[in-house]
């Protein structure tokens, strides 16, 4: 499937879903679509932490609280930035969650300017991620922004 497609069936989850399992499902749809997506979770902000809510993959991570600041979840979340390590060894930020981890992407997740949350993938493929895929899942940010109770 292509990132098109992708986008337009993200577009009818979110129009068919229960607005309080649309998180879910759209992790659930990335999860089965897309094959070098070895693991995702979309972390919520609280207060000065984030905090795992929906996530697929093989394993839990033991990562279920990041401070804000913190790894490169926490970076991403702190400067709004698009994060992507193509090379988890070589990063001094990253927090491990998983041996068979070599690449991730963290997407942050916006309302009104400011960070509520974030999309985080860890790949088993070193340098899985290109800018397509950075596109791709900011627009699937955008997209999830409503679905996010900005309370934090
Ligand atoms: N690797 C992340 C922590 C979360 S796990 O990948 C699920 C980080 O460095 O912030």
């Amino acid at each position: 499937m292509d990132y098109i497609q992708a986008k337009q069936k993200i577009s009818r989850i979110i129009e068919e879903s229960n607005p309080s399992s649309v998180l879910q499902d759209v992790v659930d749809f990335l999860y089965e679509t897309f094959g070098a997506y070895s693991w995702i979770g979309i972390y919520l902000v609280k207060g000065s932490e984030l905090i795992l809510g929906p996530w697929r993959g093989k394993q839990a991570t033991e990562h279920s609280t990041i401070p804000l600041g913190k790894g490169i979840c926490g970076s991403a979340a702190k400067t709004g930035k698009t994060e992507i390590v193509d090379d988890v060894k070589n990063d001094s930020r990253y927090l491990s969650c998983f041996l068979s981890t070599r690449s991730e992407i963290v997407v942050p997740i916006f309302s009104q300017g400011k960070v509520i949350g974030e999309i985080d993938i860890d790949s088993d493929i070193p340098a899985a991620f290109t800018k397509n895929d950075a596109a791709f899942l900011e627009h699937v940010a955008e997209q999830l922004s409503a679905f996010i109770n900005d309370r934090g």
